[in-house]
């Protein structure tokens, strides 16, 4: 629940005369609550704000007609199990907490170029490290607009429902395109995608690393050397994949790969990361109407200073230089290890719970399991009384809801918390 309306009646209460109350720690006009939720006993008068961060005190605030009782509830125990946004840990938080120089001070410049270094050697590449204060989508949609010009077309390969957003951003701009969609739970086949790209000639060919809807981890060492074959430039979303599973980009010869933080990388939302080739370059010039904030040139601009042209989210580019510096400190293997660990342990409790596992054997995804409903439970009930328990998980994603649900197994968390969670899943099946 967003808090911000509650706080902006109660400001305007107190400048028309009432005594608006905060809360120790409260800013005017500002959101305190990420998860908050009404109690069920008095939902008019009391509201009670999860925060995340450990309980605290209790804030009265009284507007001309009711006072509103907030207990700072901070879910210390809730433990999320999603398919992103990751939980964080409280190190990563008290990195982003610190003070910081401008995005336009050295201190920052080395700051990125740090992140660049360590993002090069997570995604065995030597291509240019774009950032950008948005999210993955971002680099989506500047990879649509950078790399369609007006007379061709893309191929957008489609696993799931994040495959599928290709279509609309194109639409969006109005590009060309074809769509090869693969059916919900299979990866994409090479073989396939050859024959597609030896009748017709495509300018770029899109596609996800890994599917998060479906939990499906495309074999990119067979697709990408049938796209390189056909003259095509590769763009891969690797969102929920990049720091789970090992992509090497350059021996692959991916032109753009793109991620976000709150995956893998188990940093807040706000900051999308790329990495992108010379020739991708090459093409976005020749490319007309790039708009401005996604235009891979204007992005260029200022990567000779390691900074980016427009402001950036500088506590979570710390935050992501510190997490970077984490996984490189554990060993990119042993990180791929761990979550490929995790993810056949879900697999194991699924099973022997007596559910199938939704993708095709031999194409699972490391980071986040998608469950088959087969044993027919009421998924909404199943994640609604674990969350009660403080264990998040969730539903399927768009059409497989209610068919299947998702556990993710990525960024900080490690196998001991995932027979944590089995446990407390078994104990709820048998409950619900
Ligand atoms: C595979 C995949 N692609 C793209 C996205 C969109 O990323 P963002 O939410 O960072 O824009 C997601 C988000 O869950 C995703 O899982």
């Amino acid at each position: 629940m967003d808090l911000s309306p509650l706080v902006a009646t109660s400001l305007e209460s107190s400048v028309g005369n009432s005594a608006g109350i905060m809360a120790p720690g409260m800013l005017p006009g500002k959101s305190h609550g990420t998860c908050g939720r009404d109690s069920s006993t008095s939902r008019k008068k009391t509201r009670h704000f999860s925060l995340g961060c450990g309980r605290s005190s209790l804030g009265l605030y009284a507007t001309g007609t009711s006072i509103y009782s907030m207990e700072m509830v901070v879910d210390t125990n809730m433990k999320l199990y999603t398919p992103g946004p990751v939980h964080v840990a409280p190190d990563t938080l008290a990195v982003m907490s610190k003070h910081c120089d401008t995005h336009r001070s050295s201190w920052y410049s080395d700051m990125h170029e740090h992140c660049e270094n360590l993002l090069q050697e997570l995604m065995f590449t030597e291509n240019q490290i774009l950032l950008g204060a948005f999210t993955g989508t971002g680099f989506m949609e500047a990879c649509v607009t950078n790399l369609l010009g007006k007379d061709d077309t893309g191929l957008f390969v489609s696993v799931g429902a994040f495959g599928k957003r290709w279509t609309s951003i194109a639409r969006g701009h109005g590009k060309e395109f074809d769509i090869l969609e693969f059916e919900m739970g299979k990866a994409a086949k090479a073989d396939k995608i050859k024959e597609i790209l030896e009748r017709k000639e495509y300018a770029t060919v899109f596609i996800q690393f890994n599917e998060t809807s479906t939990g499906i981890r495309n074999p990119l060492e067979e697709i990408a050397p049938v796209v390189k074959d056909s003259g095509a430039l590769l763009c891969v979303d690797a969102v929920s994949g990049l720091g789970g599973m090992k992509l090497e980009v350059d021996e692959l010869g991916i032109d753009v790969c793109l991620a976000s933080t709150q995956k893998c990388l188990a940093v807040p939302p706000g900051i999308a990361l790329c990495s992108i080739s010379e020739h991708a370059l090459e093409k976005s010039k020749t490319v007309g109407n790039r708009g401005y904030y996604l235009d891979f040139m204007v992005l260029m601009k200022k990567a000779p200073k390691h900074q980016t042209p427009t402001t950036i989210a500088v506590p979570l580019v710390r935050a992501l230089e510190y997490k970077l510096g984490k996984i490189i400190e554990e060993g990119v293997e042993q990180v791929f290890d761990r979550h490929s660990k995790m993810a056949e342990m879900t697999w194991k409790w699924a099973n022997d719970a007596g559910f199938e596992i939704f993708p095709e054997e031999g194409h699972r995804s490391s980071t986040v399991s998608t469950i088959a409903n087969n044993r027919n439970i009421d998924v909404a009930k199943f994640v609604k009384v674990l969350l009660d328990k403080g264990y998040r998980i969730v539903n399927g994603y768009g059409d497989l809801k209610g068919k299947t649900f998702r556990i993710g197994h990525m960024g900080d968390l490690q196998p001991d918390d995932m027979e944590e969670l089995f446990g407390v899943m078994d104990e709820t099946l048998v409950e619900i």
